[in-house]
């Protein structure tokens, strides 16, 4: 079990490690004009692109998940290349394949081959679990696109975001969650602007509670999952994430359905709230690590290790 409490000391400072992202990402210097952008990593590391999807942008944004980098990438653009150990073999051949082709590249890493290979690496502070030290990576990503003017200037957006950070009633409200998921597999719902929060959330779940969980958006989940709770629904729980700020349309749906599949499965809701989008999806993924942290302890399970992706790491070595 979590002896020392590590995961949830991680947790409860989570508002400081945001502030401290903020303080370190000043350093990150992009000039020039681009044509589009991508966003590389893997697991805990790749999340923050998937989280940047959801702002404006000025040029397509691309996640890239894989080896090398997508066709689109030329001396036109900028990848941004996120690996906390610094020693993702998928994200290093991003790296690789990105310099070959002569984009601009920013790195973010607490060390590693990474940091090895790209000496203007942005480093953030080492010897946490890749996943909980997401506040560096992806706050860093976000500023390094806006100084980019790729997205705009998120400075306010930022400090307000953190103010929303508050680990007591964060907590809480975790707690609340991961009862009412105690014993079922969760699916996490939003709108299309919240695929990389509940996606997120997915993975805290798997990878802290060591159980699965899935997430799906809407409006595409109306096309054919909604129909998927009749058979084995009761073993689930469908998690609605409830935004004001959502598009009406979308709203509609969410409540039609919510009352739809509620006799074939369990269902829970968390109000999505913060003073702007960042500090919307920043606080949910707070509410969301929390309850996979509690769920965790009621599953028996320590938090921290994940043993099966460092296993799979181990044997792709030989
Ligand atoms: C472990 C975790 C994993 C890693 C992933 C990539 O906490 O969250 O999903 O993030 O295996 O490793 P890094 O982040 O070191 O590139």
């Amino acid at each position: 079990m979590d002896k020392d409490n590590h995961m949830l000391k991680i947790l409860e400072g989570f508002r400081s490690q945001c502030e401290e992202a903020y303080k370190l990402s000043r350093k990150i210097k992009v000039k020039g004009s681009f044509k589009n952008a991508v966003v590389c990593g893997m697991g805990g590391s790749g999340i923050a692109g998937h989280l940047i999807k959801a702002f404006e942008k000025k040029i397509p944004i691309y996640v890239h998940n894989d080896y090398g980098v997508p066709d689109v990438v030329n001396n036109k653009s900028l990848v941004i290349v996120i690996s906390y150990s610094g020693n993702t073999e998928e994200t290093l051949s991003a790296y690789s394949e990105a310099k070959k082709k002569k984009a601009k590249i920013v790195s973010i890493t607490s060390g590693g081959n990474l940091a090895e290979k790209d000496k203007d690496a942005l480093i953030v502070p080492p010897d946490l679990p890749p996943r909980a030290a997401m506040g560096y990576l992806f706050i860093s990503a976000l500023v390094a696109m806006a100084r980019a003017k790729i997205i705009s200037d998120q400075d306010t957006a930022i400090r307000e975001a953190v103010k929303g950070l508050v680990s007591k009633t964060c907590s809480r409200e975790g707690f609340m969650l991961a009862k009412k998921m105690n014993n079922k597999i969760p699916v996490f719902y939003g709108s299309e602007e919240m695929r990389g929060v509940v996606y997120r959330m997915k993975c805290q779940i798997n990878e802290n509670a060591k159980q699965p969980a899935f997430y799906n958006v809407f409006p595409e989940m109306d096309h054919n999952e909604i129909n998927g709770f009749k058979k084995q629904g009761k073993k689930m729980i469908s998690v609605f994430l409830m935004n004001n700020k959502d598009n009406i349309a979308v709203k509609k749906r969410m409540d039609i359905t919510k009352r739809l599949i509620k006799e074939q499965t369990n269902t829970a809701e968390i109000q999505v709230k913060g003073k702007n989008h960042l500090a919307k999806m920043l606080r949910t993924i707070y509410v969301g690590d929390f309850a996979s942290y509690y769920l965790s302890l009621m599953n028996k399970e320590d938090p921290t290790p994940v043993p099966l992706i460092s296993k799979l790491k181990e044997r792709l070595k030989r």
